[in-house]
Order: C-alpha cells, then sequence, then structure tokens
C-alpha cells in the first residue's frame, strides 16, 4: 500500500516535470514570434510564421498528430483512411495550393472544411487547437508542395 502510493507519487511528479518543460518550450517560441497573435491577424502572420524554424517544427508535430491520418504524413492525400469521399485535400499538389489563401486554410482548418464550401468531412479543430497552432499548421502545409 505504502510502496503504491509512494509510485504514484513518483509518477505524478515526473508527470508534472515533463508538462513544466514542455510549457518551457512552447513559452520560449512564443517569445521567438515576439508579439502575441490574435484569430484574425494569425492567418495573415502564417507567411511570417513560416521562417520561424520553431512554427514549423510544431506545425509538423501537430500535423503529424492530428491530420496525416487522413492527409497523410507528406501531405499528398494518402492517410491511412484511405477511401474517403471526398479525398482528402491533396497540399502536394501545388497548382490546387496556389488557389488555397493562408486565410481559407485557417478557416477550414479551424472550422472545418464545410466552413469554406466543402463537404463536412474534415472536422474542425478550433476546439482542440487555438489559433497560433492552426496558424503553425497552416505554415508547415505551406511548406508540402515545395514552396
Ligand atoms: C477524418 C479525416 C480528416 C482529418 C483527421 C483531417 N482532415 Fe482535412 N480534410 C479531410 C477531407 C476528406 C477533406 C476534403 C473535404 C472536401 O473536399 O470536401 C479535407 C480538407 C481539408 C482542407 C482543404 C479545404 C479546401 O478548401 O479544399 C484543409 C486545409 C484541411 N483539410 C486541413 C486539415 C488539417 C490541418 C487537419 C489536422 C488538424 C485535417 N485537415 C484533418 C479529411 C480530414
Amino acid at each position: 500500500m505504502q510502496t503504491t502510493l509512494k509510485f504514484r507519487k513518483i509518477a505524478l511528479l515526473s508527470a508534472l516535470s515533463v508538462l513544466v518543460i514542455a510549457g518551457c518550450g512552447k513559452q520560449q517560441g512564443k517569445s521567438g514570434t515576439k508579439k502575441p497573435l490574435s484569430a484574425t491577424a494569425a492567418a495573415d502572420s502564417a507567411a511570417a510564421a513560416a521562417k520561424v524554424p520553431y512554427a514549423l517544427k510544431e506545425g509538423k508535430r501537430l500535423y503529424s498528430h492530428y491530420c496525416g491520418v487522413c492527409h497523410g504524413e507528406t501531405g499528398d492525400g494518402s492517410g491511412q483512411y484511405y477511401g474517403l469521399t471526398p479525398t482528402p485535400a491533396n497540399f502536394t499538389d501545388k497548382a490546387f495550393m496556389k488557389t488555397l489563401p493562408d486565410d481559407v486554410i485557417f478557416k477550414a482548418i479551424n472550422e472545418g472544411s464545410a466552413s469554406v464550401g466543402k463537404s463536412n468531412m474534415c472536422p474542425p479543430w478550433g476546439k482542440s487547437l487555438n489559433s497560433e497552432e492552426v496558424e503553425f499548421i497552416v505554415a508547415y502545409i505551406r511548406t508540402l508542395a515545395g514552396s
């Protein structure tokens, strides 16, 4: 009994310290982008954020975690959930990406694909991700067509 309690305490403490370390890393990245970003300014500054390595790294991590299953790790729309109709957007298609401004990508992620006149197959992520995280993903998606 005593030992399990002690073990739990240690487990909890180490879990907390991981959170603290993760939190610090995030803070550092935020200060790197200088001023805090509002939701409306977020899409505009996505291009600027693309120049910040932290934004791309974080965007890549979030993309792999939330989006890769459908959009594919490389962004070509061939995730593990194949057979989706319509097929997930292909972010490696240069011509298609040219038709897709940052603010539309931002809105599609934040409010779901239905919000930009598409099907409802892409869920809204605005409740799970904050606008800065969405902006990081937009910046990362922009790199997938090799531009
Ligand atoms: C359950 C599968 C699924 C997941 C998970 C998913 N998507 Fe999608 N997404 C789709 C499908 C399917 C479409 C195509 C919708 C259409 O064309 O009607 C799409 C379309 C899009 C579009 C394009 C909208 C347009 O104008 O063509 C963007 C941008 C997008 N997704 C971003 C994301 C991002 C970023 C994530 C992760 C945070 C994500 N999606 C997660 C399935 C998914």
